[in-house]
């Protein structure tokens, strides 16, 4: 229960409420008259804060909404690794099978991926307690039901990996010469909608062509998530204030990038001969084989950023994360996009609220600003 209330009492404080209630246009609702003055209890807190370990309170929010990023990572990962990571025993599940058709590395990938984000919550967790700050407690959250396949733990879940609708569009975006920052937008690369990424219970693994639909599914949920990750570090990292947060938000963020890029390999590789065209039996979901189309848009081996349009439209054209603003790729948009791929499913309001409110937080975090 004390965890409970320090994550509430952290996010929820009465401050924040009005800050954040401000920024999502509720200002209004809440009187000009409680905003306009500037009680003493502010002012004493704001002095506070300005003394906090020397982080200013804007690279606290950056902080802690990065660290629930990474737990709500950490969780979708572990879920992919009980199931389709390496065995400790050396036996192979047919989903772990699947994956090594995607890629004979595909399990150690999914492993090291997950050791990655538990290291960067832990990292960045113990970073704030480290400059007197609450660390990010999440466990009240995991409530939901996991897979029930042989190899999954039996314990709560923060997310719901069973009922995804994956956005794909990532996969076109980085093959095209545009930018979301400039106003782009991208059809979906493959419709993925109230999908599983995970099997949820041994029936799951019998039938070859289902267990690789739902592997390639989680391959393409997997680019998803890191790409995010990818763009979240480099918007917030434009915000951040101190020199030694920017260069943990450089360095971690370095290393989503690191992920993302394997990942884009990974899911071309399951939209290609030898894997596709193939259909999925018990639910008619197709992946077909991108390269047929002869649409670079869609080519499979265009691993790399393409060169886009970045800063001006006028400057030449380069390869870049993208997007990096706040609008499509700070914390708030990031939160939006993971809730509406249905990732918390079964969440309680509660959950999305503290979610949201801390990415609120994260992106009114201005660099100088105390
Ligand atoms: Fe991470
Ligand atoms: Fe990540």
């Amino acid at each position: 229960m004390k965890n409970q209330e320090s994550v509430m009492n952290r996010s929820v404080n009465r401050r924040s409420f009005l800050r954040s209630s401000a920024l999502a246009g509720g200002a209004a609702a809440i009187g000009s008259g409680l905003l306009g003055s500037r009680p003493v209890q502010a002012q004493d807190d704001d002095d506070r804060d300005r003394n906090r370990g020397g982080l200013t309170r804007g690279d606290v929010a950056i902080l802690r909404f990065l660290a629930a990023a990474e737990l709500i990572e950490s969780d979708l990962w572990q879920q992919y690794t009980e199931l389709g990571g390496v065995s400790s025993d050396g036996s192979t599940n047919p989903y772990q099978a699947a994956f090594e058709v995607l890629d004979g590395d595909g399990p150690q990938y999914i492993t090291s991926n997950t050791t990655d984000e538990i290291s960067h919550e832990t990292f960045l967790n113990a970073y704030l307690e480290s400059k007197g700050e609450e660390p990010v407690n999440l466990d009240e959250f995991r409530t939901l039901q996991g897979s029930q396949a042989t190899g999954a733990q039996n314990i709560g879940r923060l997310t719901n990996l069973m009922n995804l609708t994956v956005d794909t569009s990532w996969y076109i975006r980085y093959r095209s010469t545009t930018n979301p920052d400039f106003g782009a937008t991208y059809p979906q690369a493959i419709t993925l909608a109230h999908v599983t990424a995970i099997p949820r219970n041994d029936n799951d693994f019998n039938n070859q062509q289902h267990i690789q639909a739902i592997a390639n599914t989680a391959a393409f949920h997997f680019g998803m998530i890191e790409q995010a990750g990818s763009s979240l570090y480099s918007a917030l990292g434009q915000k951040a204030t101190s020199a030694e947060v920017l260069e943990i938000i450089f360095a971690i963020g370095g290393d989503e990038v690191a992920h993302f890029l394997e990942w884009v390999d990974f899911a071309g590789n399951g939209v290609q001969q030898p894997v596709a065209p193939f259909t999925d039996p018990t639910n008619g979901l197709t992946f077909p084989d991108f390269n047929a189309k002869g649409d670079p848009l869609f080519q499979t081996n265009l691993i790399f950023p393409v060169p886009c349009e970045f800063i001006s439209p006028k400057l030449p054209k380069c390869a870049v994360i993208r997007p990096v603003t706040d609008r499509f790729g700070g914390a708030l948009a990031a939160a939006n996009g993971l809730i509406g791929s249905n990732l918390f499913m079964g969440q309680s309001k509660r959950f999305l609220n503290t979610l949201k409110l801390m990415a609120l937080e994260a992106d009114a975090a201005r660099r100088g600003h105390f």
